[in-house]
């Protein structure tokens, strides 16, 4: 079985978060000291793309418009300068962090406490479904930095709970969904309570609806946007698609493994579970592979990734890593056992940085249930995918001058 509990490994290495970044480290921020105690402590090694391209304009005070999703490092990306930022000194509330849901909330109050551990950085997480009598009892103390749902938010603004006059900071994660029907009426009226001049406003989105690029017209001043997927490209990728019944997807990847000459291969599933069983069914097939998935924690997922760039094994199993385009050299097939329902997964997932120039094979497995997917994708991306011919030419993904 793909064994994704590596045995530890003492080179430093970097994962596909921060792979194509720039070298950037985090002490090139200049950055608190006890802040750069905070990060080590967390196991940050270095700024992912995000973190790379957020850090510095956060701590220049300009207001963002990022294009980022869940574990890409995008709660790091905004959370690292906005606690350099605040004066521990003045104990008024100075940033606000608004998220969708309870369990953001949670995860993101406690990334910035242990982020800003060192600093005595006082952070209060603060939603709905717990006691208010216990947020207000908390808000006698001082806090420096919120983290919350807008409902209970805006309730304890309206209470005068919160004290609005010094928050120069806002965050707004997920804001394709705060700014949503739910959710819209509650931020603007968030917004309102806020300091009008000298406030930093911060979004980090998945998409960009219409919604978000209102709220971006009307109260932000020229946001520097930060948009990681413009870099990736479909071009070199050529892509193809077998029209299958869900239980013949094995029998096919079999027929693909025996044909293609694979150098290296990932292979996208999109659930934790099917990857699991997707790697057992490969190995028992015969062929040796890793794989890794979203709930496993970043250190094995490091270590597992790091074997496959070395290597050590022909295919890796996976679920969306969140990622801009996977840079692994060697891979030259990308199969998508499961197909993405966005074009942005699917961008993610085949797409490449755009240098180099090397050539790659895209093979989708397309299931009745996919139909819808399949054409929205393919007009979304402006591409069209043909089915996969009986015969690939192998001098569209195999490099010539290396026969092996
Ligand atoms: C909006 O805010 C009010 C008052 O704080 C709250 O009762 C309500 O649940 C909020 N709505 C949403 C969708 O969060
Ligand atoms: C796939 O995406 C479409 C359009 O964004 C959405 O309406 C649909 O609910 C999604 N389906 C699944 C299974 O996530
Ligand atoms: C496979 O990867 C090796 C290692 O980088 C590379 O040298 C070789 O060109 C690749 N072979 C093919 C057939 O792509």
């Amino acid at each position: 079985m793909g064994d994704h509990q590596a045995p530890a490994m003492s080179t430093q290495f970097r994962t596909d978060d921060v792979l194509a970044t720039k070298g950037t480290t985090f002490e090139d921020y200049g950055l608190k000291r006890d802040l750069q105690k905070g990060i080590y402590q967390l196991g940050f090694e270095r700024p992912t793309p995000i973190q790379e391209e957020s850090i510095s304009e956060v701590l220049l005070g300009h207001d963002i418009l990022a294009r980022a999703k869940n574990g890409t490092g995008k709660t790091g990306a905004y959370l690292v300068p906005m606690l350099n930022r605040i004066d521990v000194d003045n104990p008024a509330v100075q940033a606000l962090v608004l998220v969708p849901t309870r369990e953001l909330s949670l995860q993101t109050s406690k990334t910035a406490k242990d982020l800003g551990k060192f600093l005595n950085i006082q952070v209060v997480c603060t939603t709905g479904g717990t006691s208010v009598r216990d947020d207000i009892l908390r808000f006698k103390s001082t806090v420096h930095l919120v983290v919350g749902t807008p409902g209970r938010v805006l309730d304890l603004l309206d209470r005068g709970v919160i004290r609005s006059a010094e928050i120069e900071m806002v965050v707004l994660d997920e804001a394709d969904k705060l700014l949503d029907r739910t959710f819209q009426r509650n931020i603007t009226r968030i917004i309102s309570y806020l300091p009008r001049q000298d406030k930093q406003l911060m979004l980090f989105s998945a998409t960009f609806p219409q919604s978000v690029k209102d709220f971006t017209r009307r109260y932000m001043r020229q946001p520097k946007k930060i948009n990681l997927m413009d870099t990736l490209t479909l071009k070199g990728v050529t892509q193809y698609y077998a029209f299958l019944e869900e239980k013949d997807k094995l029998r096919c990847l079999k027929t693909l493994f025996s044909k293609l000459q694979i150098n290296q291969s990932i292979i996208f599933c999109n659930s934790v579970k099917r990857v699991e069983v997707l790697a057992k069914r490969i190995t028992d097939m015969g062929s040796p592979c890793f794989y890794i998935h979203s709930s496993m924690d970043q250190d094995s997922r490091n270590k597992v990734f790091q074997q496959f760039r070395e290597r050590k094994c022909r295919h890796l199993v996976c679920t969306d890593l969140f990622t801009r385009g996977i840079d692994v050299p060697t891979v030259n097939v990308v199969i998508n056992f499961d197909f993405p329902n966005s074009s942005e997964t699917y961008l993610h997932r085949i797409g490449r940085s755009g240098r180099g120039g090397r050539l790659g094979l895209a093979i989708n497995l397309v299931t009745q249930a996919n139909t819808e997917a399949f054409s929205r994708i393919e007009r979304e991306l402006n591409i069209h995918i043909d089915a996969v011919p009986e015969e690939i030419d192998k001098s569209l993904y195999v490099d010539s001058s290396v026969a092996e």
